[in-house]
C-alpha cells in the first residue's frame, strides 16, 4: 500500500503537529518533535503555561529552558489557547491528565474535552493519537464516535490510535526519545500513520494489534509496579513483626541475577500514575463481571503506609518519652519521589495531614518545592540545615532527594524515623526504619 500523505509529510519533517496539554508529559514530547525539525504547537487551557512557553520558558524539570527558548526562537515551537489552529496540524497528540474521582472511578472528562474541541475542526487525513493513560476501550467506545460523528469514516477519512506515554520524569537515562514506543491504531492504516509519527523521534516503535491492546500495555506495566510495591511494603510489615532486616533481604535477594527484581518499601504511592491507573483498569474490568483483587489489595497495602511511617512516628517520640501532640515533626521531602518537584498524590502530604491531626506542630524541608497547601494554608518549606533537625522532636525521612545530606541528619537529629533506608550505614541509635 502506498504511504498516505501525512506519512509522506511526516518523513520530510513538513508535518505539522499538536500536543494538546503541555504538562509533564505533552511538553517533553512536544519539544522532542521541535528538535527532530517539525514546527509544533501546544494547545493548553492554562494560560500562564502558554505565556511562559511563548516567552522561552520551561515549567517542567526535565525540559530545559534553553531548549524551550532555542525552540521558540526559531518558530519550531509555540503556545495557544486557540483552539481554531487544531485546524492546521497534520497529527495531534492528546496528553491531558486522567485523574480518579473521589469515587475511585476515572475521570475522563478532560480526555472528552479535548477530543470535543478537535471534532468540529477534523480535517481530512488528520492523525489523532491518545496518549493520556486510560482504561481499555476508551479510544474505540469514547473518542473514536466523537470523530466519526456526521459521516467520517476512522482509516479513511482520519487516522486514530493510541500510544501509552511512559515517560519516567527525574530519570536521566530514559526520556522520551530513548523510550520505547507501543502503538496501536483503530485500521492498519492508522498504525502506519502513527508509527510513522513516533520514528521521527523515538529510538524503537513498537506496533500492537489495536488500541486495546495499547491501552492495556500502560496498564499491565504500572500495575505490575503498584503490586509488587505492595508486596514488598507487607514484607516490609512483616520483616518488622519477625525482628529481620528487609532491606538486608531485598538487596541479598537481588544478587539472583534472573527472575527476581528489587522492589523498596517505603511511605506510600504517589504521583499521577502508579495509585491512580490501576484503578482504571479494575472499574473497567468490573463492567465484564472481573473483581481485579491484586489491584485492590496492592492498594489497600500501599494506601496504609503513610499510616504506619506515623506509628513508627509515635515509637520514635515515645522513646524519649513525648506524645505526638506538641511535638514538633519535621519531614524531609514531600515531592512523591526523589529528586522532582512533583508533589501529586505524594504520601508525604498524607503523613503531615495525620501528624497535624494528632496536634504535631508539622514542617517540611524539600528543595524542589517552595510551599504546599496544607489544613487549608499555605506550608512554607524550611530551610535544610543543622539547627532545624536540632529543633525538631523527630524527623521523617520521606524522600530521599539526593541533594539531602543525609550525614547531617543523622549527626543533628534526636530520633528519625527513616522510611528510605536512606541513612544505611550511618546511625542505628533513635531511628525507626520501616
Ligand atoms: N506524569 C507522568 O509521569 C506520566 C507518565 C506517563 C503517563 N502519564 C499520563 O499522561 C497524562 C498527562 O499527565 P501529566 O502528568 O502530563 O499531566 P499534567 O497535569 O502535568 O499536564 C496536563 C496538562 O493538560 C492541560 N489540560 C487539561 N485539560 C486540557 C484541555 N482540555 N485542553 C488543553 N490542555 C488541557 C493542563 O492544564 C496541564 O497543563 C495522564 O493521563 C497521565 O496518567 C503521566
Amino acid at each position: 500500500m502506498p504511504p498516505s500523505r501525512i506519512e509522506e509529510r511526516l518523513k520530510r519533517r513538513t508535518a505539522r503537529i499538536g500536543v494538546i496539554g503541555l504538562g509533564y508529559v505533552g511538553l517533553p514530547l512536544a519539544t522532542e518533535f521541535a528538535k527532530a525539525g517539525f514546527r509544533v504547537t501546544g494547545f493548553e487551557i492554562n494560560a500562564r503555561r502558554v505565556q511562559a512557553l511563548n516567552a522561552g520558558r520551561s515549567y517542567i524539570q526535565d525540559v530545559p529552558t534553553r531548549d524551550v527558548r532555542a525552540l521558540v526562537r526559531t518558530g519550531r515551537l509555540r503556545a495557544t489557547t486557540d483552539f481554531d489552529d487544531l485546524k492546521s496540524m497534520d497529527a495531534i497528540d492528546i496528553c491531558v491528565p486522567t485523574p480518579l474521582r473521589k469515587t475511585k472511578d476515572p475521570d475522563v472528562s478532560y480526555i472528552l474535552a479535548a477530543v470535543r474541541e478537535i471534532a468540529p475542526r477534523l480535517k481530512r487525513g488528520q492523525l489523532v493519537v491518545l496518549e493520556s493513560t486510560t482504561y481499555p476501550g476508551t479510544t474505540d467506545e469514547l473518542v473514536r464516535p466523537l470523530l466519526e460523528h456526521g459521516g467520517r469514516r476512522v482509516g479513511r477519512d482520519f487516522y486514530l490510535a493510541f500510544s501509552p506515554e511512559r515517560v519516567d520524569p527525574g530519570n536521566p537515562t530514559f526520556q522520551t526519545h530513548n523510550i520505547p514506543k507501543v502503538v496501536g491504531g483503530v485500521t492498519p492504516a492508522c498504525s502506519r500513520a502513527a508509527a510513522a509519527l513516533y520514528s521521527a523521534v523515538v529510538s524503537r516503535v513498537v506496533p500492537v494489534s489495536s488500541t486495546q491492546v495499547a491501552e492495556m500495555v500502560k496498564l499491565l506495566e504500572n500495575t505490575f509496579r503498584s503490586v509488587n510495591i505492595g508486596l514488598v511494603n507487607e514484607m516490609a510489615l512483616m520483616c518488622d513483626k519477625m525482628n529481620i532486616d528487609v532491606w538486608e533481604v531485598i538487596d541479598a535477594a537481588a544478587t539472583k541475577p534472573f527472575g527476581f527484581m528489587p522492589f523498596y518499601p517505603g511511605p506510600g504511592l504517589g504521583g499521577h500514575c502508579i495509585p491512580v491507573d490501576p484503578f482504571y483498569l479494575s472499574w473497567k474490568a468490573r463492567q465484564s463481571g472481573f473483581e481485579a483483587r491484586f489491584i485492590e489489595l496492592a492498594g489497600q497495602v500501599n494506601g496504609n503506609m503513610p499510616y504506619h511511617v506515623v506509628q513508627r512516628v509515635r515509637e520514635a517520640l515515645n522513646s524519649r518519652r513525648r506524645a505526638v501532640r506538641g511535638s514538633r515533626v519535621l519531614v524531609l521531602g514531600v515531592a512523591y519521589k526523589a529528586d522532582i518537584d512533583d508533589v501529586r498524590e505524594s504520601p508525604s502530604l498524607d503523613i503531615l495531614d495525620i501528624l497535624q491531626k494528632e496536634g504535631a506542630k508539622v514542617a517540611f524541608c524539600d528543595p524542589y518545592v517552595d510551599s504546599i497547601e496544607h489544613a487549608g494554608r499555605t506550608l512554607h518549606a524550611t530551610p535544610f540545615r543543622p539547627s532545624t533537625l536540632r529543633a525538631a522532636d523527630c524527623v521523617v525521612i520521606a524522600t530521599a532527594h539526593k541533594s539531602f545530606d543525609f550525614g547531617l541528619v543523622a549527626k543533628h537529629a534526636k530520633t528519625i524515623v527513616d522510611s528510605r533506608n536512606a541513612l544505611k550505614g550511618r546511625r542505628t541509635r533513635g531511628v525507626f526504619r520501616l
